[in-house]
């Protein structure tokens, strides 16, 4: 079986360190590993759009900057191809047929739309493409039988979805579509990264962000002003590591290496986490050590976000092949899936024949 992987986001500003823990890195792992046939990722607009109907200069503001995020981390336009869902008109049309194989009570099961609803305020009266959005992403996914998709956990039930209308799908017209299988960070704290705030989410809309694209300056002003543990107001009192966010990004994202470098007193994040819940270490320090591991992490990122600002063509390019290679392949699905539901009339005259019989 060939290994397709497909991932993507919807571009509705610049990605963040969330995104980053959570699935950018698995995309950079999985690229260098380079144990695949086909590597895709689709800057989802058109899903975007469902929440964002009436907004759609934001989501044209974000192409470029999704774009020059995945270039900046090192994703590798000779082995992955980024591309944009609403240039792909195939999907539309497999949504289309897959939307028969759901039910509105399944939809309003699924955990991360019944959030997004809430978060929204759309419980009163629901879009319905936000509603539907999971079969388009099985839409998006089926379009290049991917089965390897690296999200984060927000994302299982849409891949669960995509599963089951896969085997709806063989089960009623043959065998056409694939399976596809998550991946998911080893790290368990990077399933979900909390806001600087404390708010279980890193969301654009909360405001609570470390952007990818965010500057020394940005960087530390965030760091430093970040919530911690409000019982700890003494440094000698004892504080609390968990639920403390500085604390959850030091488990993302801090390496024994960086205690070397940064915080010799230490050798690693369980002494560092045993001191500070004894008591006797600053807020203000740790915040300074999670600061240089992030700058640390940031800088090189920022080096190559300027060179493809700089060269906005280049990034132009690569989104116009990825998307020409992109489309050839789901137009090469989409026939397979209209045979399979016998919705090809005009391919040859068999229709009159059978007529005839
Ligand atoms: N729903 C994903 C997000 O919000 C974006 C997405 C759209 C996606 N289609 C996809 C992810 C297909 C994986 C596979 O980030």
């Amino acid at each position: 079986m060939k290994k397709i992987i497909l991932t993507g986001d919807r571009p509705t500003g610049c990605l963040h360190i969330g995104h980053y823990v959570g699935s950018l890195k698995n995309r950079l792992i999985l690229q260098n590993q380079g144990d695949y046939d086909d590597f895709f990722i689709m800057i989802a607009d058109a899903q975007a759009l469902t929440d964002n109907a009436s907004n759609p200069k934001k989501i044209r503001d974000s192409i470029l900057n999704v774009a020059i995020d995945y270039l900046s981390i090192g994703i590798d336009p000779s082995k992955v191809h980024i591309f944009i869902q609403s240039e792909i008109k195939e999907l539309t049309e497999l949504t289309f047929y897959y939307l028969n194989l759901v039910t509105v009570s399944r939809l309003q099961r699924n955990p991360t739309v019944k959030q997004e609803i809430k978060l929204r305020g759309f419980e009163e009266s629901i879009p319905v493409g936000f509603l539907t959005y999971p079969v388009s992403q099985a839409a998006d996914i089926t379009a290049f039988k991917a089965n390897i998709i690296p999200v984060g956990v927000d994302q299982l039930p849409m891949i669960e979805q995509t599963r089951e209308i896969v085997r709806s799908f063989n089960r009623t017209y043959g065998e056409v579509l694939v399976e596809p299988e998550e991946v998911l960070p080893e790290n368990e704290v990077c399933f979900r990264l909390p806001g600087l705030d404390g708010n279980a989410k890193m969301s654009k809309s909360l405001g609570n962000c470390i952007y990818l694209s965010d500057s020394y300056e940005q960087l530390k002003t965030k760091v430093m002003g970040m919530y911690t543990d409000p019982l700890h107001l003494k440094v000698e009192d004892p504080g609390h590591t968990a639920n403390n966010p500085v604390f959850t990004y030091l488990d993302a994202f801090a390496c024994d290496e960086d205690f070397k470098k940064y915080y010799p007193e230490f050798k690693n994040l369980d002494e560092l986490k045993k001191a500070y819940e004894h008591g006797g270490i600053g807020d203000v320090k740790i915040k300074k050590f999670l600061f240089e591991i992030l700058n640390n992490f940031l800088e090189p990122i920022r080096e190559n976000r300027k060179y493809y600002e700089e060269h906005l063509d280049e990034v132009y390019e690569i989104l116009k092949e990825g998307t020409m290679y992109a489309s050839t392949l789901a137009q090469k699905t989409l026939t397979e899936v209209k045979n399979a539901m016998k919705l090809n009339y005009f391919d040859n005259k068999q229709l009159l024949e059978e007529f005839k019989k």
